[in-house]
């Protein structure tokens, strides 16, 4: 999706730019390599991890970007801290990045010793070690009904707290999954490609980022922080639960005033936003060939409405 995510910003060689998912940087290089020397990125990762990462992988653009640590909610305080007031092109590419998922310390993945799942640890809220051992039944299957699965949300749930009572607490990630495969998998079912416990975990990794609340409010956002009539959205996102949330946020951010015409505006609703993608882009069958993590990701892109369709 790389060359449609370019083409949906329509970079401008003299544009400022923010990558707010810059991970290990593959997007913001190629950014970089279409800005002149007038353009700007700016680079934010709620993850001091992924800042540093950025940062080496970044070295040869030196001075033409600036990196910050934050989350999506915080676009506002950012582009104030970086001095910057209109925003050519906004990227968020969601979840979390191949590093992330394979630093076994940090209990993304099936197979991890640790049980964090935070993007900052530094950051308030609970863990995933938290939710699992301190959470009623009732918690866990709200957390876990981004699945959207009812029954196996339930089973799932009832087994972590069957397991935790009278035993030690759950430890790593690679417990927990043990645990939930046991409770929602079919026996023999165990595909190649994906552990049972996969959308379970990822559901977990929402709850202690506060994933819903931060991709909504970071939309809002960059919805405002766009220039108007040319600012362009683009969002990458890997989940079914995140392509949903994204249509609806862009949807109500194109709604212009619903009140009657003759009567003086009451709703303050204006649209902010024109959606380009008329349904979440997927990635081509080529593309799935080569890379086949891209069979659920999806593109969905927005251009900033000029002040007169706001007025
Ligand atoms: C899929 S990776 C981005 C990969 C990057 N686009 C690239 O091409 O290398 C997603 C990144 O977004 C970060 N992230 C996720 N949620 C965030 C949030 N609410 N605020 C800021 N960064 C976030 C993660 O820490 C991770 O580094």
């Amino acid at each position: 999706m790389l060359a449609e995510t370019l083409a949906y910003l329509d970079i401008k060689a003299s544009g400022v730019y923010v990558d707010l998912t810059i991970g290990p940087a593959g997007h913001s290089l190629r950014i970089l390599e279409q800005l002149g020397p007038q353009g700007f990125l700016l680079g934010v990762d709620r993850d001091p991890e992924a800042l540093k990462l950025a940062e080496q992988r970044l070295r040869p653009c030196a001075g033409r970007f600036r990196l910050l640590p934050g989350r999506f909610s915080d676009l506002e305080s950012l582009l104030a801290e970086a001095g910057i007031s209109e925003l050519d092109g906004v990227l968020m590419d969601t979840g979390i990045s191949r590093d992330q998922l394979l630093d076994p310390a940090r209990g993304f993945s099936f197979a991890s010793s640790g049980l964090s799942m935070k993007l900052n640890p530094a950051e308030p809220g609970p863990d995933a070690a938290e939710i699992v051992n301190t959470y009623s039944v009732a918690q866990l299957k709200q957390v876990f009904s981004i699945v959207g699965k009812g029954r196996e949300a339930g089973r799932a749930a009832r087994a972590i707290a069957t397991y935790r009572e009278g035993r030690k607490a759950i430890e790593s990630t690679a417990e927990l999954a043990q645990i939930i495969a046991a409770a929602v998998a079919r026996p023999g079912s165990w595909g190649k490609n994906r552990h049972p416990a996969t959308p379970w975990l990822m559901a977990i990794r929402v709850a202690a980022n506060d994933e819903l609340a931060e991709i909504e409010g970071g939309l809002r956002a960059a919805a405002r922080s766009l220039r108007p009539g040319s600012g362009r959205l683009v969002v990458v996102s890997w989940a079914g639960h995140e392509h949903g949330l994204v249509r609806q946020t862009l949807r109500n951010l194109q709604q212009p005033c619903s009140c009657p015409p003759a009567l003086p505006c009451t709703c303050q609703q204006r649209p902010l936003l024109r959606v380009l993608t008329r349904k979440p882009l997927a990635a081509s069958e080529a593309e799935i060939h080569r890379n086949p993590a891209t069979r659920t990701c999806r593109l969905q892109a927005a251009v900033a409405t000029s002040l007169e369709d706001r007025a």
